[in-house]
């Protein structure tokens, strides 16, 4: 079994309703929620991997592929749609040459978008880490990749 999972599960009973801070506690250190743990977490707290599965796949917050180093959620909410969101996200999987929802070959960089970042007044907005980028132009996406293209030389 795995070091980390094994350190995880160690401070859980094991039972049903150990599931979901199970899953929090492993996304939180993976990033994410690795397949490969799965069967070890449904026989822990003694439910059936399709239920595991059905429970994980219900909430929003957790996912199965990893993020990257700069985790990129751009809000498509009203406001942000209204001022251009879609060009914005269509723009950013350009640069980094993946969809929505997924992370690039090298693990640098991650794209998802969110309902609403609660800055409406700035729209459109970006979260890239925890730092919200408000305001945003195709420009500064431009700007923000042409920067990207100098580290990677
Ligand atoms: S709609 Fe984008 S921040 Fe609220």
């Amino acid at each position: 079994m795995n070091n980390e999972l094994d350190e995880i599960l160690s401070s859980y009973q094991g039972v049903e309703s150990d599931l979901i801070p199970i899953l929090q506690d492993i996304q939180s250190y993976f990033g994410y929620l690795p397949e490969e743990l799965m069967k070890e977490v449904s026989r822990f707290v003694g439910i059936p991997e399709s239920e595991l599965y059905g429970v994980a796949t219900f909430y929003q917050q957790f996912r199965f592929t990893p993020i990257g180093r700069k985790h990129i959620i751009v809000c498509e909410g009203t406001a942000c749609h209204v001022k251009g969101a879609n060009k914005i996200i269509e723009n950013i999987e350009r640069h980094l040459n993946i969809k929505k929802g997924e992370v690039t070959f090298d693990l640098e960089y991650s794209l998802e978008s969110v309902g609403c970042l609660g800055c409406c007044a700035l729209a459109p907005c970006a979260m890239i880490n925890q730092e919200v980028k408000s305001n945003l132009t195709l420009k500064d996406i431009k700007k923000l990749f042409s920067k990207k293209k100098d580290n990677d030389n």
